[in-house]
């Protein structure tokens, strides 16, 4: 999907990304904005104020740009930052949605992205793009993706060895028409069978598959110790540890490679 980019990457603009989308044409609402604090703080306000499911909120800048456990999400200057809000039916429980669109995410990026549970995308071994999901009113999702494009350069020191980014495309308007497409695809699937109809593909692109792992429920506390066998049906986490197989439901847990 991505081109080498030799020029400055062409400016996202909704009138050029809508008459790219395939699965997506009709369904999404793109607004774009130079710079706010966080799509996913300003789209929640939106949500509040009315906005439909299929919003979407893509700020060229973020300046409180929010990562998962608190911690602040860094934007490089040709990385791609949006959320999306989404309504999930009545009837669908969200268990296992963050997976459900870690897979959206590394399907559209990559044929080698990998999925560390429960949702960063990695290629090989490094983190290329991260997920934030946070809940709105009565089943709508604040969906925020973070894709790291363009010069690894531009990651801070800290994450110079975790992290890593794609060749920023040429146009980021048809790579993001094409997340999109694979987004709503997803979330169609979701909505009709849960992670379960997914649960397969997701296990295809385990990163840790059959691989020792730590788990650790909070900085500085002891590790569980474990084989990473993959995720079940409701998207838990399977390690097998010494005394048995344990699943792990909550995605507050930081994963680590022994
Ligand atoms: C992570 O820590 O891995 C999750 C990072 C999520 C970052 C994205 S960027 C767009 C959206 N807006 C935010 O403030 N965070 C998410």
């Amino acid at each position: 999907m991505t081109v080498a980019n030799t020029t400055a990457p062409q400016p996202i603009q909704a009138e050029t990304v809508a008459p790219l989308l395939g699965a997506a044409a009709g369904r999404i609402d793109l607004h774009v904005v130079a710079e706010c604090d966080s799509t996913n703080l300003q789209l929640q306000y939106m949500a509040k104020a009315g906005a439909a499911s299929g919003t979407v909120l893509l700020a060229e800048r973020q300046t409180a740009g929010r990562g998962r456990r608190g911690r602040h999400w860094h934007q490089g200057s040709h990385s791609l930052a949006f959320s999306l809000l989404w309504r999930l039916p009545d009837d669908r429980a969200p268990t296992g949605l963050s997976l459900a669109i870690g897979l959206a995410v590394a399907e559209a990026l990559h044929a080698d992205a990998r999925l560390k549970w429960p949702n960063d995308i990695l290629l090989n071994d490094r983190k290329i793009a991260g997920i934030l999901i946070e809940s709105a009113a009565a089943q709508r999702y604040i969906i925020g993706i973070g894709i790291n494009l363009g010069d690894t350069d531009d990651l801070p020191t800290e994450l110079q060895h975790t992290a890593t980014a794609l060749d920023a495309p040429t146009d980021n308007n048809a790579l993001l028409a094409h997340l999109l497409d694979q987004l709503v695809l997803i979330l169609d699937t979701f909505s009709v069978q849960g992670f379960a109809g997914l649960q397969a593909r997701w296990q295809a692109r385990h990163a840790y598959q059959d691989r020792a792992v730590n788990l650790l429920f909070s900085e500085g506390s002891t590790p569980l110790q474990g084989l990473c066998r993959g995720v079940d049906s409701q998207g838990e986490l399977l390690l097998e540890t010494p005394t048995g197989m344990q699943s792990i439901s909550s995605g507050e847990v930081s994963l680590r490679l022994q």
